[in-house]
């Protein structure tokens, strides 16, 4: 399915519309028994389903606005929009979200919707490329996979080079960079039944 009309036809039929685990005002297309988003294609289609660092970092930001409010916002690797999404209805005054993924792509314009908060633009890899011109880079789970992590480290580095602060939401997964992060929240989150432990940090220069 290469379609955008297409995609964005199929995620409304196929993923409801659900409350956002310990956020109920915020909803999102999200996966459940019967979606059937194998039929989507190959790659795995992380931005139907939930992930505790997204989860945290957005409870995070609604909880407090003020590191948020006001400011110009890039969420990293956004998936479904999650984090995004709960920067603009905290106030930031512009979001721009990225994600190589394509169908996620379409599914965090029809979230953004669903939730009446507006994403300015819709970007694909920006790792490679010029720090983008904003306050914030917030980082939802992200360090998932080494190869992942690596390319989006050397990014961030960057970022925090040229004075843009990095909030990143993590559950501990094995490539995080924890010699550039400092705690700043703990909370419980539920990514399928049981909550786990999730943190919000700050990231900084190595
Ligand atoms: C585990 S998901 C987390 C999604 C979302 N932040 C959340 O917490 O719900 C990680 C996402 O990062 C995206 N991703 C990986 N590398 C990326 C890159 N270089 N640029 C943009 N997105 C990327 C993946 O496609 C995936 O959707």
């Amino acid at each position: 399915m290469t379609d955008p009309a297409a995609r964005a036809d199929f995620i409304r039929a196929h993923l409801p519309v659900t409350p956002v685990p310990g956020i109920p005002s915020l909803r999102l297309h999200k996966a459940g028994p019967a979606s059937g988003v194998g039929r989507l294609g190959d790659a795995a289609p992380y931005w139907a389903y939930w992930w505790a660092g997204g989860l945290v970092l957005a409870r995070y930001l609604l909880a407090h606005p003020e590191q948020v409010a006001g400011r110009r916002v890039f969420d990293l690797g956004a998936g479904s929009g999650l984090v995004g999404i709960a920067a603009a209805r905290a106030g930031a005054t512009r979001v721009v979200a990225s994600e190589i993924d394509p169908h996620a792509q379409v599914a965090i314009a029809l979230n953004a919707a669903l939730n009446d908060v507006h994403v300015a633009a819709i970007e694909g890899d920006c790792t490679g490329g010029d720090v983008p011109p904003v306050d914030l880079v917030l980082v939802g789970d992200v360090f998932y996979a080494p190869d992942v992590a690596a390319r989006v480290t050397a990014f961030l580095d960057r970022c925090v080079a040229a004075g843009v602060t990095v909030l990143v939401g993590d559950p501990g997964r094995a490539p995080l960079p924890v010699a550039r992060l400092t705690l700043l929240a703990q909370d419980a989150v539920a990514e399928t039944g049981t909550a786990r432990p999730a943190a919000v940090y700050a990231y900084h220069a190595p």
